[in-house]
């Protein structure tokens, strides 16, 4: 019954409803103006994220203090300080793969990011998590409505876990550097279910 699928050199895309990213919620501002103080409980969450990092150019650099809500890769809401973003994707260059594969995120992904509760947005493309499994738990943040892991560098089994984000509209787990493969695809069906109820 169960349906082995090895996946290599393919991007697995699930694109469910009419989505436009750029449409997900335009309420938030990343920066600028009066800003609301970040809920401390996120900011500590976020701190504990960074420990875990590798981050070799010192690209998170902004993410210490107090927490103005101005940190790179971070959005806020505007007006309730809760984090709904992260933005954290490498850039490919052409000319200068040097200073990419410097430029990339590596290490852990630490479970405080289950302490981001209004967490939507999560992009994490084009680091490189060392062949690592993709993180079960990423399955239980339960707002979540935008997960890239494209060429993160996650490898191995992709975790059926990920079929509890209910409220996912877009999920791009491809990859070329590690095998990734998926044992059944049971919980791409109910995925599927819940997005089309709603
Ligand atoms: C929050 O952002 C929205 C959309 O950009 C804007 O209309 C609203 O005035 C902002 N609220 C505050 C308190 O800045
Ligand atoms: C997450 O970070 C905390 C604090 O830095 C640390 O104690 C904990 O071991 C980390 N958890 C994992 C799974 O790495
Ligand atoms: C997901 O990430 C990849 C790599 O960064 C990017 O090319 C793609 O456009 C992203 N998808 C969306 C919908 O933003
Ligand atoms: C996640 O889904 C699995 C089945 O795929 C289920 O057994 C588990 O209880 C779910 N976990 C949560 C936190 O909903």
């Amino acid at each position: 019954m169960d349906l082995f699928l090895r996946i290599r050199a393919v991007t697995l895309i699930l694109l469910l409803g009419l989505l436009s990213i750029a449409s997900i919620n335009p309420k938030f501002s990343s920066g600028e103006s009066d800003q609301v103080r970040c809920i401390e409980s996120e900011r500590q969450a976020l701190l504990k994220f960074k420990q875990d990092l590798k981050d070799p150019l010192n690209r998170l650099v902004s993410w210490a203090g107090d927490g103005d809500c101005q940190w790179v890769g971070v959005v806020c809401h505007n007006v309730t300080g809760h984090v709904h973003e992260l933005r954290l994707r490498s850039f490919p260059s052409v000319d200068d793969s040097a200073s990419y594969d410097r430029s990339r995120l590596g290490g852990k992904i630490n479970h405080s990011l289950l302490d981001l509760k209004h967490l939507i947005y999560l992009d994490l493309s084009y680091n490189d998590f060392g062949g690592s499994q993709t993180p079960k738990f990423l399955g239980s943040i339960e707002n979540l409505r935008y997960l890239n892991l494209s060429n993160a560098g996650f490898g191995g089994l992709i975790p059926h876990e990920l079929g509890n984000l209910s409220n996912l509209h877009y999920l791009n787990v491809g990859g070329y550097d590690y095998n990734l493969y998926v044992m059944n695809l049971q919980w791409l069906l109910v995925f599927h279910q819940y997005n089309t109820l709603k």
